[in-house]
């Protein structure tokens, strides 16, 4: 006889409870209870018939004369209406050209005198997610706390980062969902601007059950609110929004504060989505659209101005310190500080400066040699004497005036003339209402020369100090400057930006952003680069939110010629591998020009490497521990002649990895490229990061290649139908 679990018994109990009837996802598997009689509202959510979910109440708060109010004062419930959702849309560009989306939907109706309050639940095979809207008499009402609580009563393995204020680039840190100590991550040295105020943790927050149910809380369709962290209860493993810039703690910090930093929701709103990704395993997670499923359908139309495209930069040389972003040397990463060579005051050019025209064109030969699209030049045009360790910082950068060593125009043109582009480069240092000032002069200038992409950048604190990069102040603002870049045709790859909520599939020139811990920390983080289960980890956490510009490619691993004793953890398969793991329709070859030249049969896959995928299909992993993914180019597609590309990465167990060709179709042999670590030589990346075992043999669906994988490895694959 079957003996029923508690589990199962409570969870009879709860739905039994229920008044409403419940939303399951498509394949039933994902059932969610709402109850809506007695406000504030309740959930519970059931996956297999077990409790994943325990009851768990909806509420937001504005504030009042005296005391907030909740949104549900003086509303009664009058009923629901369902709804399936069966749609196939097309990106643009994307992982996947066509993308099914089919979902069961309710939304829930709270009538009263001040109007309508709705809350829609949405349940697909990937997840659930909910969203609050409301038809409010009051033109606008501020906003004092959101509380939507997420009752897992449980202590999964999280993978989290803390819940800063003005920044994401934490390493992650891997612990049980009751011992988080985001406190503990305070003022971390290589952080420009950091802010953790409560014991919460950003999303996307990737959970781990001992039964193999991954979870992922995250947020879709993020505009004109403040993002979202999770606010931890160690006691119960219990979760509730915390949003930026609101609660009591953080009043403390707003001493300065002016009414500004009130937050007033429009009378009629809509909140982003509150994402629950549910999956049995890791690749389950990022094999998810439900993020995009939940955004709105592309509002720009044709943006086929834009296209995915690998790119270099003068950029990694500035990391390692060998020349400078600003003209006179105050800026030196070599030295680790911003005193400068000429003690920042002569302002006698040093000659070290990396963004000039002969430099860029040395580039440009380069890159157009090897099939790059792009180049980005950073350091180009005057301010970087005055931005981190500035407090003024308003007014300094000027996104239309050159140092007198880059002439932007013949740079450009010698681009074009060599099949290329540049890629322009806006770092604000957090000064948006300079930002927002120049923008569209800075946009126009770049139409004008026919420059279609750009990276922006918020180093540093915001100015005003009221505000922070993950503040509805802020949302506003890296909003704006997508749709004003839209306006001129120019794609936008936001550094230290808000979080990736799904946006893309609305703004399509919304290509890229950073939002974690890039390749950049590698040249210079007290940490001595990022650990080599950084990449394993992003890959089931920040990557769930969309493209991230991780900017792979180095291949000059040991840095001691920049500094002494530093080397990465990585190993050159690895940084090939990342071209297909880390996606983004923008991908940086990030090395120089100089350390790809010594290694030209490596460089051949990152030349061959697509961009812009038919399908994408995460065949392997585990968070922190390994990641394998498989992507077909979408051109090549078309073209007739099919191409997939498979990369891996490794975290610190080296493993004997056999890769299974099951994706690829039947009866079609492939010419296979392999790029993998040559453990014969050392199993760690520090052993032998350089030796690559690259070999090309004939194979077919079914068939099995061997791809051992080094501490810090990982291995790419190129598969060309014949
Ligand atoms: C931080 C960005 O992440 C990095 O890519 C850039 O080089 C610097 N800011 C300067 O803008
Ligand atoms: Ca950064």
């Amino acid at each position: 006889m079957r003996v029923l679990s508690l589990a199962v018994l409570a969870s009879l109990f709860l739905a039994s409870c229920q008044s409403e009837s419940p939303v399951s996802s498509p394949n039933g598997r994902t059932v969610v209870h709402v109850n809506a009689a007695s406000l504030p509202p309740t959930y519970t959510v059931l996956r297999d018939g077990d409790t994943l979910v325990c009851t768990s109440t909806l509420d937001m708060h504005f504030e009042g004369t005296e005391l907030p109010f909740s949104i549900w004062s003086g509303l009664t419930y009058s009923g629901q209406t369902t709804q399936t959702i069966d749609e196939t849309y097309e990106l643009p560009w994307g992982e996947w050209r066509e993308v099914h989306h089919q979902g069961n939907q309710a939304v829930y109706t709270f009538e009263g005198k001040r109007g309508t309050v709705t809350l829609t639940f949405h349940v697909t095979d990937e997840g659930f997610a909910f969203r609050y809207g409301m038809t409010l008499e009051a033109d606008s009402l501020p906003l004092f706390a959101e509380e939507s609580t997420f009752n897992l009563n449980a202590n999964p393995e999280a993978f989290w980062i803390p819940g800063d204020w003005d920044i994401y680039e934490h390493l992650y840190n891997r612990t049980p969902l009751r011992s988080i100590n985001a406190i503990a991550k305070r003022n971390h040295p290589n952080l420009a601007q950091t802010y953790i105020p409560y014991n919460a943790v950003n999303t996307p927050v990737t959970l781990v059950y001992e039964n193999g149910t991954h979870l992922a809380l995250h947020e879709a369709a993020l505009v004109d609110y403040p993002g979202m962290t999770l606010a931890v209860d160690t006691l119960t493993g219990n979760l509730r929004s915390q949003l930026v810039g609101r609660g009591p703690l953080a009043q403390e910090d707003y001493a300065a504060a002016d009414p500004g930093a009130q937050i007033w929701i429009p009378g009629t709103f809509q909140t982003p989505w509150r994402v629950v990704l549910i999956a049995d395993d890791a690749p389950g997670l990022l094999n998810s659209h439900l993020v995009l499923d939940l955004n709105e359908p592309n509002k720009l139309g044709d943006v086929s101005w834009f296209e995915p495209m690998k790119y270099m930069g003068i950029w990694w040389e500035m990391h390692l310190g060998k020349s400078t972003w600003d003209m006179f040397g105050s800026q030196s990463m070599s030295t680790f500080d911003f005193e400068g060579e000429n003690g920042g005051a002569a302002l006698k050019p040093t000659g070290r400066h990396g963004a000039n025209t002969e430099n860029a064109k040395r580039y440009i030969d380069f890159a157009s040699q090897h099939g790059f699209k792009g180049l980005l030049v950073e350091g180009w045009n005057v301010g970087w004497e005055h931005w981190i360790g500035f407090e003024d910082r308003e007014g300094v950068f000027d996104f239309v005036s050159t140092y007198p060593d880059y002439n932007l125009q013949e740079v450009q043109r010698y681009a074009k003339e060599h099949g290329m582009s540049l890629i322009m480069h806006h770092e604000t240092s957090s000064a948006p209402r300079t930002y927002d000032q120049q923008m569209d002069t800075a946009y126009s200038l770049m139409q004008s020369l026919g420059i279609h992409s750009v990276k922006t950048g918020y180093v540093g604190k915001i100015i005003p100090k009221t505000e922070f990069h993950h503040g509805r102040w802020m949302v506003r603002h890296y909003q704006r400057s997508v749709e004003r870049a839209a306006a001129h045709q120019v794609a936008v790859n936001i550094h230290e930006p808000i979080k990736a909520t799904g946006l893309r599939r609305t703004y399509p020139n919304l290509i890229a952003r950073e939002g974690a811990r890039g390749q950049e920390f590698n040249a210079w983080s007290i940490e001595r680069g990022n650990p080599p289960s950084h990449i394993p980890t992003m890959a089931f956490t920040r990557m769930l939110g969309g493209p991230m510009d991780f900017t792979p490619g180095v291949f000059q691993i040991n840095l001691d010629a920049f500094k002494p004793g530093s080397r990465i953890n990585t190993t050159i398969a690895q940084q090939l591998g990342l071209y297909i793991v880390m996606y983004s329709p923008v991908q940086m070859a990030c090395d120089l020009p100089e350390h790809y030249a010594a290694n030209l049969p490596a460089l051949k896959f990152i030349e061959e490497v697509g961009v812009d995928w038919e399908s994408s299909e995460v065949l392997d992993g585990e968070v922190g521990e390994f990641v394998v993914v498989a992507r077909q180019e979408r051109k090549a597609q078309t073209n007739g002649r099919r191409h997939w590309f498979v990369g891996a990465a490794n975290n610190e167990v080296a493993r004997d990895y056999t890769l299974a060709l099951d994706f690829l179709p039947e009866g079609e042999t492939f010419t296979a490229h392999i790029y993998r670590d040559d453990t014969a030589a050392g199993a760690h990346c520090w052993d032998n990061p350089t030796a690559l075992k690259i070999e090309s043999i004939t194979v077919k669906k079914g068939d099995t290649i061997s791809c051992p994988m080094a501490v810090g490895g990982g291995f790419a694959v190129s598969l060309l139908a014949e």
